[in-house]
């Protein structure tokens, strides 16, 4: 089968009717790969961006128990009181820091979160900072608004690490805000502190906002301490964290998420939320509640079989003709390169149709990376195993020369 033929298009065409700041949302890489995989069978997917885990009995007994207490109304606008205090007690706790539940505003995921954050700042004229590759939501969101991207491309052989002084020489007269996510979602990278340092003490200096998604802040590997923003700030005036239980407590459909910053912009966030879904889910919330007061062997087992996942996806794909790997140290992503040049579309469309195992596309994450596959390991070892023994014989007998 000729590569060409395979060629796909992430982006429709346009159709008047709609706003043209529409053109600046991608159809998701990721959709039409697992659309296009429903359609088969025997399908093994590498391509899934929630945890595979059973949310705690816990959490899902206190949304019955809220259920059936009544627990069906709005809650108020910031959301519900016992979980903002719950919040700010934990954070406050994990960073050493003081924090009201004034600063918290509860949303609906971090999906809404980032789409207030970054909607509220972009305009016209505006200029922003983000990686590349990156969670797919920014560079629309920023774009569809009238803002200006410049993205900061990373790299496989340096782990995908951010240059810090990159980012800092991209930095325009008119740059309103930065956009990081540690760890990473297409990469798993975990930003050291020196990194988050270095920016935010730029990015203060200059009266720049730094917006940060933290929404796989529990899944850090081999012990370490991950590097929150919220650890590195002496306030909060130049910055919005974004965070949620989705990932944490395997709690992605139950759609809790928040937002922490200055208490003058949660003020200007909460006009801005009764615009959009007014408050979120309200039993959802109270899970959430019994998430946050759970003890941590939830995430201690889900730590465990995550890393397990990571030891050998990571030596598969060094087993792998063509790819180049390296060693993620969060999130349960793995973004390796293919040789400079070669289409990553057309290889996870083939590597689809042909084996039947379904990766991410790396263009679906930015511009920089279209000879990347986004691997993800939020799966059974035994899919992985499988996976990879169809891989392999596969690449072998590919010729990207
Ligand atoms: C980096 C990143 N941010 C935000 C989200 C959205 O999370 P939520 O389910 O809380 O809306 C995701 C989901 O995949 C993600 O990977």
């Amino acid at each position: 089968m000729s590569l060409s033929t395979l060629d796909i298009d992430l982006y429709e065409s346009e159709d008047p009717i709609w706003n043209p700041a529409m053109m600046a949302i991608p159809v998701p890489g990721i959709r039409k790969m697992v659309n296009m995989a429903a359609a088969m069978e025997d399908v093994i997917h590498l391509s899934i961006g929630q945890p595979d885990l059973p949310a705690p009995e816990n959490v899902v007994n206190a949304a019955v128990e809220a259920l059936r207490a009544g627990q069906t109304g709005y809650t108020m606008d910031a959301g519900l009181p016992e979980l903002l205090e719950s919040l700010a007690l934990y954070y406050g706790q994990r960073y050493q820091r003081e924090l009201s539940p004034d600063n918290i505003m509860i949303t609906t995921g971090a999906t809404e979160a980032l789409y207030l954050a970054l909607t509220a700042v972009s305009a016209p004229g505006r200029h922003f900072i983000v990686p590349d590759p990156a969670f797919m939501l920014y560079a629309p969101l920023l774009r569809m608004n009238g803002g200006e991207v410049t993205e900061i491309a990373t790299r496989a052989e340096k782990n995908h690490q951010l240059d810090p002084q990159e980012v800092i020489d991209a930095i325009q007269p008119n740059t309103y805000a930065i956009i990081l996510n540690s760890p990473s979602n297409p990469t798993g990278t975990v930003y050291p502190k020196e990194t988050l340092e270095a920016i935010l003490q730029e990015a203060a200096y200059r009266g720049i906002e730094v917006i940060s998604d933290e929404v796989y802040d529990h899944l850090i590997y081999d012990g370490k301490e991950y590097p929150s923003v919220l650890g590195h700030t002496s306030d909060l005036d130049n910055v919005m964290v974004v965070s949620s239980f989705s990932k944490t407590y395997s709690m992605a459909g139950m759609r809790i998420g928040w937002i922490i910053a200055s208490q003058g912009a949660i003020k200007r966030l909460r006009r801005y939320h009764m615009f959009t879904t007014t408050v979120a889910n309200t039993p959802c919330q109270w899970a959430g509640v019994a998430a946050l007061n759970g003890g941590s062997h939830f995430i201690d087992s889900m730590l465990a079989e995550y890393t397990r996942r990571r030891d050998r996806l990571v030596e598969l794909v060094e087993q792998t003709p063509h790819l180049t790997g390296y060693k993620p140290e969060g999130a349960f992503y793995l973004f390796p390169s293919l040789p400079e040049g070669v289409n990553g579309t057309n290889v996870a469309l083939r590597l689809l149709k042909e084996t039947g195992v379904c990766t991410i596309p790396g263009e679906t994450f930015g511009h920089s990376c279209s000879n990347a596959l986004r691997l993800s390991y939020s799966t059974s070892l035994d899919n992985i195993e499988q996976a990879f023994e169809r891989i392999i014989p596969w690449m072998h007998k590919q010729d990207f020369s």
